[in-house]
């Protein structure tokens, strides 16, 4: 699939939110990505961005799924450096915008972008030092 790219990496749960915003990031910072949801929509990812993306159309509870998606990115891109195993099952509690708005001390909920930026960022080279930690990025909702 052309030059091999500098960085390879899986995210999980890649057809929306979280890990759509990810995988975005990723490939502005030159990464190729093996992009994996239970969702079909996770093909569109591939056909936006053709030889950088390669879509698994796969559920993570399974155990296969990760030794495909690990055996994907080896023979598609030759390499593996990051998994971001971002899918989940996540509950949101029924309430009120305004209700969630106000347990969050910055004022506002946090995008899924600003979500990807902390997880990208932990992933690169300035966070060298870092390891073992816990990032809390939830806008001050578990500090308040
Ligand atoms: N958004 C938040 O406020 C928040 C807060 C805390 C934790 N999280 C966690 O972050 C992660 C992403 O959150 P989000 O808001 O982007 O969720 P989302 O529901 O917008 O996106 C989750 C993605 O994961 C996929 N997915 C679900 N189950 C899957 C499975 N078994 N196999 C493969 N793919 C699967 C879905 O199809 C979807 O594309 C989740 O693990 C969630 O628990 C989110």
């Amino acid at each position: 699939m052309g030059d091999s790219p500098a960085q390879v990496a899986v995210v999980t749960g890649a057809a929306g939110g979280i890990g759509r915003a990810v995988v975005c990031l990723l490939l502005a910072r030159g990464y190729a990505v093996v992009a994996e949801d239970i969702s079909r929509k996770v093909h569109e990812l591939a056909t936006s961005a053709p030889g950088t993306v390669v879509a698994l159309e796969a559920d993570v509870r399974l155990t296969e799924s990760a030794q495909d998606a690990v055996g994907l990115a080896i023979r598609t891109f030759g390499r593996l450096d990051l998994l971001v195993n971002n899918a989940g099952l996540f509950l949101k509690p029924a309430a009120s915008r305004a209700a969630a708005i106000s347990r969050h001390p910055i004022g506002r909920i946090l995008g899924p972008a600003e979500v990807a930026e902390a997880i990208v960022f932990l992933a690169s080279p300035a966070a060298s030092a870092i390891t073992g930690a816990i990032l809390s990025v939830d806008g001050g909702y578990v500090a308040r």
